[in-house]
């Protein structure tokens, strides 16, 4: 008798196991991927994915010492490909011959097209600046390159402390971390008290080796958008390296993905998405568990981890660096603490496939190779102490089939196809851009 009981329980038990699996792979894959962004999500919302409009200045993050406006984003946009502010190169020949998108190329995903940027002493373009060399007057200390791959600036409005190791910004991971600044004059810059892009351009202009001259303001025609994005700001300010730098970083806040094709799916139009980049999408936010880290809007986060990939000196054809460059420690450059050597700041995910170098060391050339190394789970830098490496970097076990599905969410399902509309289309100054030497404009089409 008891046994009869327990045989009927049993396969009742197992009866609705099996419905309720049953039930749930019979979801359309639309509910299926719906419920898994609900969980990976802050709000439980997928909505919260979504992000905002370019021209929503309302609802993008930024600095309340430097809210956006419709004239600093204009400015800030010449300013950004203008290689008419290249004006304090190492070598006179290379005057007016860069600008920040030298590094930062729309069609290569606001990222190089090569492994490492190259501004000043740099020749050449190619189609996508992966054709980009060193000038023969130059030695290679004087380049302005640097240890590390160009982080993207798409998405940056909602990066917090910028750079691979979040060295920027007087707010998020750096309170607490004031003592620092003094070490450095670079860092000293934190002490204004702005936002870290605010922060960085500041110094990026000075590192990048470029000033805002009366050349500039008059022959190059900007001293009319100075007036129109700073009117209220003393004539000493106005025309300042300060002053492009606040232009710049309201354009920047305003590079947002949002036509990549998982945008317009959260925003309801579900068949912008393939059924594979849903598939992939549904790895991403579930089995893979890679929302873990990429959690935030852009799909990055303002945390750090080692995933113990190779730094930049092994990449092949890379100028300057080497074992010992101190970039390679990551957030412990900066902290100086030993539980934060060789971690990185999780980078926005948005139009990876538009520049195949991946990784703060260009460590990786597709983006399969990227999924297959999550997947397996094995630091490839043996200089990185295996107890600094993320706990949650190990293996996957995904199929072939999910790892493809993955790859082609990455690739295409969060590629906006239409990251030209941020780019301007002339110059006041009439420059070529992003670069302006003889071999680029050749390839740019400028003569
Ligand atoms: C020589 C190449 C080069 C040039 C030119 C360049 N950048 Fe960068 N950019 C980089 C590199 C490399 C990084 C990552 C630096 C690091 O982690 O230490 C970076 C990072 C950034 C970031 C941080 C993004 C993030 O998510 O943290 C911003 C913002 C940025 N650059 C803006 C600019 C602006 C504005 C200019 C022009 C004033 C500029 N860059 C010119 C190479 C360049
Ligand atoms: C433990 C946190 C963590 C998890 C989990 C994680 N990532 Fe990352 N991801 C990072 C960090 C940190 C970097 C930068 C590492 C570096 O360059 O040193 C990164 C870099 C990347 C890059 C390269 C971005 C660039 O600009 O080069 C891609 C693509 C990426 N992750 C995709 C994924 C996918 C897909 C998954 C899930 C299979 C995943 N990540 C899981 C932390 C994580």
């Amino acid at each position: 008798m008891r046994i009869n009981w327990l045989y009927t329980i049993l396969f009742a038990g197992i009866f609705i196991a099996c419905d309720n699996d049953k039930v749930y792979l019979d979801q359309p894959l639309d509910l299926q991927l719906e419920s898994a962004l609900s969980k990976a999500s802050e709000t439980g919302d997928p909505s919260f994915f979504i992000l905002p409009d370019s021209k929503d200045y309302q609802n993008i993050p930024q600095d309340p010492q430097n809210r956006i406006t419709g004239a600093k984003v204009r400015l800030g946009n010449l300013l950004f490909f203008e290689t008419g502010i290249a004006n304090d190169p190492t070598h006179p020949d290379a005057k007016g011959t860069y600008s920040c998108a030298s590094c930062h190329v729309p069609s290569a995903g606001f990222r190089p097209g090569a492994a490492q940027g190259v501004a000043d002493g740099g020749i050449g373009f190619g189609e996508n600046g992966e054709g980009r060399d060193k000038l023969s007057v130059y030695e290679e200390w004087e380049l302005d390159v640097q240890g590390v791959r160009p982080l993207s600036v798409l998405n940056v409005a909602f990066v917090e402390n910028t750079t691979w190791n979040g060295r920027f910004g007087s707010t998020g991971v750096n309170v607490g971390t004031e003592d620092r600044w003094e070490l450095d004059h670079a860092l000293e810059v934190n002490k204004q008290g702005f936002s870290a892009l605010e922060t960085q351009n500041m110094e990026g202009l000075e590192v990048h080796r470029m000033d805002i001259t009366e050349e500039v303001l008059d022959d190059f025609g900007y001293r009319t958008y100075f007036d129109a994005a700073f009117g209220d700001w003393s004539a000493d300010e106005r025309y300042s390296k300060k002053a492009a730098a606040f232009a710049i970083s309201a354009y920047l806040r305003t590079l947002m993905t949002n036509k990549a094709p998982f945008q317009e799916y959260l925003k309801g139009e579900k068949h912008k998405m393939t059924e594979q980049e849903k598939r992939g999408a549904l790895v991403f936010f579930g089995k893979a568990k890679c929302y873990h880290c990429h959690k935030d809007k852009n799909l990055g986060s303002n945390d750090f981890y080692a995933l113990g990939v190779n730094d930049l000196y092994q990449a092949g054809r890379v100028f300057d660096t080497s074992a010992d460059d101190p970039r390679n420690l990551g957030r412990g450059e900066y902290s100086g603490k030993t539980e934060d050597m060789f971690k990185f700041k999780i980078p926005q995910l948005y139009n990876m496939g538009d520049a195949p170098f991946y990784f703060h060391g260009s460590s990786k050339t597709d983006l399969r190779s990227v999924v297959e190394y999550f997947n397996d789970g094995i630091p490839e830098n043996p200089n990185v102490p295996q107890d600094q490496i993320a706990r949650q970097f190990r293996p996957l076990n995904m199929t072939d089939q999910e790892m493809e599905d993955l790859t082609v969410f990455l690739e295409t399902g969060l590629r906006d196809p239409d990251l030209n509309r941020f780019a301007p289309t002339s110059l006041p100054s009439g420059n070529c851009f992003p670069n302006n030497d003889a071999d680029s404009r050749n390839e740019l089409g400028c003569n």
